[in-house]
């Protein structure tokens, strides 16, 4: 039922909606279009019958280390392995790109992420202070493939 595949300029309006319900953001939609642009294996979506229900937006920061910009599941969505199905596939194009380690921010009190991550063999390298605009810290989280 679940399928991952590549984001599609067409997915806008519903990344838009996850990132609104999910992360409580409004970030311009050329944000997600410079992402699809810089690394087009790197932005993924997770659809149901035809309805997106998560994403996972990346970077190459190196040419062999990447970074997760954006991860979100539609809370009505979440514990059902969505997330998962999106991190394995991008760990699976990392691999093919011969990506060494990824890296990500999370916040401090999102032990929800933090579990998830770690579960997926991230570490916590540092803590990031004050990273977010509401004053809450960061933390680095890396893993290496
Ligand atoms: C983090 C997030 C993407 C996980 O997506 P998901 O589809 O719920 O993840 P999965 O169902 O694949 O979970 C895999 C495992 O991660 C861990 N996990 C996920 N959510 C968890 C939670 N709320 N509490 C504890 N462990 C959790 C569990 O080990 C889980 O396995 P299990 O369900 O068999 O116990 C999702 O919670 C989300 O969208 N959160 C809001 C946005 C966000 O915080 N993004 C990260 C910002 S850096």
């Amino acid at each position: 039922m679940l399928r991952v595949r590549p984001f599609a300029p067409n997915d806008l309006g519903a990344v838009v909606a996850i990132v609104k319900e999910a992360l409580r953001e409004n970030y311009p939609t050329s944000l997600y279009l410079d992402i699809h642009k810089w690394w087009r294996d790197g932005f993924l979506v997770a659809e149901n019958m035809g309805t997106v229900v998560g994403f996972l937006a990346s970077v190459m920061m190196a040419p062999e280390q990447s970074r997760i910009l954006m991860l979100a599941v539609y809370q009505a969505w979440r514990r059902r392995g969505v997330g998962s199905a999106l991190m394995d596939a991008f760990l699976n194009e990392c691999a093919l790109r011969g990506v060494k380690s990824v890296e990500l921010e999370v916040r401090r009190r999102n032990q929800e992420a933090i579990r998830f991550y770690t579960r997926y063999g991230f570490q916590i390298a540092h803590v990031l202070p004050k990273f977010y605009t509401d004053g809450e810290d960061g933390f680095k989280m890396r893993r290496f493939l």
